[in-house]
């Protein structure tokens, strides 16, 4: 039987194999709100500018808000030989009211048509998204609020560098959150653009007016151009690529976590509800959990790698490659939107191990900074010298094997004369973390500030 929604000029069927890589009805039912709000939006613009009647613009409607009814409760049967969503719902909507359903397609083809479900669906996907992001950074936040003083090592190449605090650490990602949240804001600025009526790829001859549609629609405006607005798929582009960041960092906050919950760490303590035990090692505690937020990159990278080979080089105007655009993507956000809601429970649930910070901290010499800065103010030393001087300290310490605050001012003395015993009050992690006010420093009532700051922001 050839297609009974274009099959006119077809004799035959299509080959198995061709119906099976043709239709696509077997991922893009999930777009079948924005497919069905899409047309309701159609129907009402044609019957306003009097393309169709507003009889037949009320049965469709009535129709639509059925087939949706049906979806929505389980009772739909998708037809493969029906290809996509639009076909199946267009399909539906012929039985349940008859010849009208036939206008409803009038002035428009499933090349706009697509192109508005997908957009109206990556859109929804922004802003779920962002309330997300949203929620996540609170969580950060309060734990940064709390333990706005509490004093854990910093690191760079992984080696303990200076004392910071906690809470400064959780605000780190706060703050690439916030740009995560913006860029994502910023791709659905330039989405927000009414694809309907773009038609096939010329636009139309019927009188449409494509700023009803954009209005109804939730669009700022319509697209300008027929030909890119059927041929455009950068916003899923642009969304993959900010969730591709946003994944990068959450595998950070990931990455950390499973370091900070080793039994060589033990910064934090995660609970049950986000570890697993071992069938075998009756001992172990697994941040399986953080270690899928830390994977999760690897697919949303790939969806991002896939869309832009897809695209690559493709002619204009509309080609079957692009329906490859939503399997990659769909994953990508489900995937995106789990590791967000993985990464927030994390970040709520777990407890930092505050003595076990602080003693790392102050191992390693941390304070070595402090102490070359203290020479730099009190003898006026150029900060070269000053840290050479601090080596030579750090050098005598470690062959004492002893830190930096239990070397005793004779030995400090074998280095420097000039030292005083004022000295040992900048050697402690807590004055140098006190210590550290420059502006987007790490001292606890920077931190505190910033938490509060940020609370009261993500709230409002
Ligand atoms: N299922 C198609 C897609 O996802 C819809 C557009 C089909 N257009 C066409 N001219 N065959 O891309």
């Amino acid at each position: 039987m050839t297609n009974k929604m274009w099959g006119g000029r077809f004799q035959s069927g299509p080959d198995a194999i061709m119906e099976e890589i043709n239709a696509s009805i077997g991922f893009d039912k999930r777009l079948f709100r924005q497919d069905i709000s899409g047309s309701k939006a159609h129907a009402s613009m044609l019957a306003k500018q009097g393309i169709i009647s507003k009889s037949d613009a009320a049965e469709i409607r009535k129709g639509l808000v059925q087939v949706q009814g049906e979806i929505e409760a389980g009772t739909f049967t998708f037809s493969r030989a029906l290809e996509d969503i639009h076909l199946n719902v267009e399909s539906r909507l012929k039985d349940i009211i008859g010849p009208a359903a036939g206008r409803l397609h009038t002035a428009r083809s499933r090349n706009d048509q697509v192109a508005l479900d997908f957009r109206l669906y990556v859109r929804d996907t922004v802003d779920h998204f962002d309330a997300q992001l949203q929620g996540l950074q609170v969580a950060l936040a309060e734990k940064a609020e709390v333990h706005a003083a509490t004093i854990m090592p910093g690191f760079t190449h992984l080696q303990v560098a200076q004392p910071v605090t906690f809470g400064h650490h959780m605000l780190a990602y706060v703050e690439m959150l916030a740009r995560d949240r913006s860029r994502l804001a910023d791709a659905r600025r330039r989405m927000n653009e009414n694809p309907l009526g773009a038609a096939a790829l010329a636009g139309t001859s019927f009188p449409i007016d494509r700023h009803d549609t954009a209005k109804a629609l939730g669009f700022d405006r319509p697209t300008r151009n027929s030909l890119d607005t059927v041929a455009d798929r950068d916003f899923v582009l642009e969304t993959l690529s900010a969730c591709a960041i946003c994944a990068i960092h959450l595998s950070r906050l990931a990455e950390e976590i499973v370091i900070w919950s080793t039994s060589q760490f033990r910064f934090v303590k995660l609970s049950d509800k986000f570890t697993t035990g071992s069938s075998i090692m009756p001992q172990k505690r697994n941040p399986d959990a953080a270690e899928l937020v830390r994977a999760k990159p690897g697919r949303i990278i790939g969806a991002l790698t896939a869309l832009l080979t897809v695209m690559k080089g493709l002619p204009l105007t509309y080609s079957k490659d692009m329906q490859e655009d939503k399997e990659p993507a769909f994953d990508a956000f489900d995937n995106m939107s789990l590791a967000i809601a993985a990464a927030t429970g994390m970040v709520k649930d777990m407890v930092p191990n505050e003595a076990e910070m602080r003693k790392a901290a102050a191992s390693g010499f941390s304070t070595a900074t402090d102490l070359a800065d203290w020479l730099v103010r009190t003898l006026k030393l150029p900060f070269r010298e000053a840290h050479h001087v601090t080596g030579s300290l750090v050098a005598l310490a470690e062959t004492e094997g002893c830190d930096l605050p239990e070397l005793s001012l004779s030995l400090m003395h074998s280095v420097e004369p000039r030292i005083t015993k004022d000295i040992y009050k900048v050697l402690t992690v807590e004055n140098s973390v006190a210590s550290r006010v420059s502006f987007g420093g790490t001292a606890p009532k920077n931190v505190k500030r910033e938490a509060k700051r940020w609370l009261k922001l993500l709230k409002a």
